[in-house]
């Protein structure tokens, strides 16, 4: 079998490819990546020289250039994350999600059915997605498969449109599809823009933590790795046409989850308990800042028997104790335009 994964270099895509790459020797993995700012071949290295691994750099909004790489490749199935995943910057500037999420989704959907040509069987298109297509809850409740679509950032509005062009190519013009729609995830490779790579990146270099408002905003996280195995497990014996949401049963208040954080790099930096926590500063709140995120997996966990693997402590410490052993890496994305970033995200704030 021949799958193409897009964004392959980015945090989860890496986690994904060397999973396959790793698991399934007799398939050959292509990682489609244009390597923006989030993709990063370091996050590959140790499986680059693989014979069943191989690296296409290119671009999902470029429709030509698909329909070549679908001729050359004969792909047989797809796994899709690449995307532009940050909500503080699909605030500032929407329309590279537009783009990207939204016509290099449809591209891609485009790229299969010319190049099946109707001819579907052993074909995949497999969608990765997120919990924020389905908006914001209150204190109670959880989202399921079946909760209306209510995004609110442009993130998640171009991530929702994706997964509707998506299930429409499948009921139009019958494209195996599976979606999967994931809560926050965390773990090693994480881009430092996102709260907990950003809060250890800070807590380290001995930087303010910002935290958005109160900290109360509620949300579901899942190692890394579990989701990958996730969506290996959907991948092989999920149903097509069906969707599956993927959440570590594991809610933090961000505030509560910072405060964690800076006891767990206390103690690896052997740093005085209570240390960091002196770093935590509230900033002024995202715009449209979604209340609450927590999904309902059992879905998967009882129709296909995925389950996480490490518990919230387990994970974090293993994140921290990555982040604090791969000091090059950390060095390697935060210089740069990360700096640009960086202070333009937090100067105003
Ligand atoms: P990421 O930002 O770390 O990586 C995205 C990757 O896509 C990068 O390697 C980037 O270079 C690549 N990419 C971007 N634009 C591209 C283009 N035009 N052509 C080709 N490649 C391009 O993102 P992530 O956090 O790994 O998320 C991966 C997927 O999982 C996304 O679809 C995201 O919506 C979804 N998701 C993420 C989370 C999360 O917590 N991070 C949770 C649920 C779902
Ligand atoms: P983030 O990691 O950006 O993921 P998402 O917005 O997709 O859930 O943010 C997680 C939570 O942390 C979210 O409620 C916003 C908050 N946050 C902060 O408080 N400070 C920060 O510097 C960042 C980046 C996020």
């Amino acid at each position: 079998m021949k799958i193409l994964i897009t964004g392959g270099a980015g945090f989860i895509g890496s986690h994904v490819v060397r999973l396959f790459v790793n698991k399934y020797p007799n398939y050959q993995i292509y990682n489609l990546d244009i390597l923006t700012y989030a993709g990063n071949l370091q996050n590959l290295k140790d499986i680059e020289d693989k014979g069943n691994y191989t690296f296409l750099r290119g671009d999902i909004t470029d429709k030509a250039y698909l329909e070549h790489m679908f001729a050359d490749y004969k792909f047989d199935a797809i796994i899709h994350l690449a995307a532009e995943s940050h909500v503080d910057r699909s605030i500032s500037g929407p329309m590279a999600f537009v783009q990207t999420n939204v016509i290099g989704t449809v591209n891609l959907l485009e790229a299969c059915r010319c190049a099946w040509g109707g001819d579907y069987y052993g074909k995949l298109f497999y969608h990765v997605s997120t919990d924020e297509v389905y908006g914001s809850l209150g204190e109670e409740g959880l989202f399921t498969e079946s909760t209306a679509y209510d995004p609110r950032s442009p993130y998640s509005a171009s991530k929702a449109a994706s997964d509707h062009f998506v299930r429409a190519w499948f009921h139009t013009y019958g494209l195996p599809v599976k979606l999967s729609n994931c809560s926050n995830n965390y773990g090693p490779n994480h881009f430092p823009e996102k709260l907990i790579p950003l809060a250890i990146h800070s807590i380290k270099s001995g930087k303010p933590v910002p935290v958005y408002g109160k900290g109360e905003n509620v949300r579901d996280w899942l190692y890394v790795e579990d989701h990958a195995r996730a969506i290996d497990v959907i991948f092989h014996r999920g149903r097509v046409g069906d969707t599956y949401n993927v959440g570590g049963v594991n809610e933090w208040r961000n505030i509560d989850l910072i405060e964690l954080l800076c006891d767990v790099m206390d103690e690896r930096l052997g740093r005085e308990n209570g240390t960091s926590r002196k770093l935590i500063t509230f900033v002024k709140d995202r715009a449209g800042h979604d209340a609450r995120y927590a999904i309902d997996s059992s879905k998967l966990m009882q129709g296909l028997g995925w389950e996480p693997s490490v518990t919230f402590e387990q994970g974090l410490r293993k994140t921290v104790d990555w982040y604090l052993q791969n000091e090059q890496w950390l060095e390697n994305v935060t210089s740069g335009a990360y700096q640009q970033y960086y202070s333009e995200q937090y100067s105003t704030r």
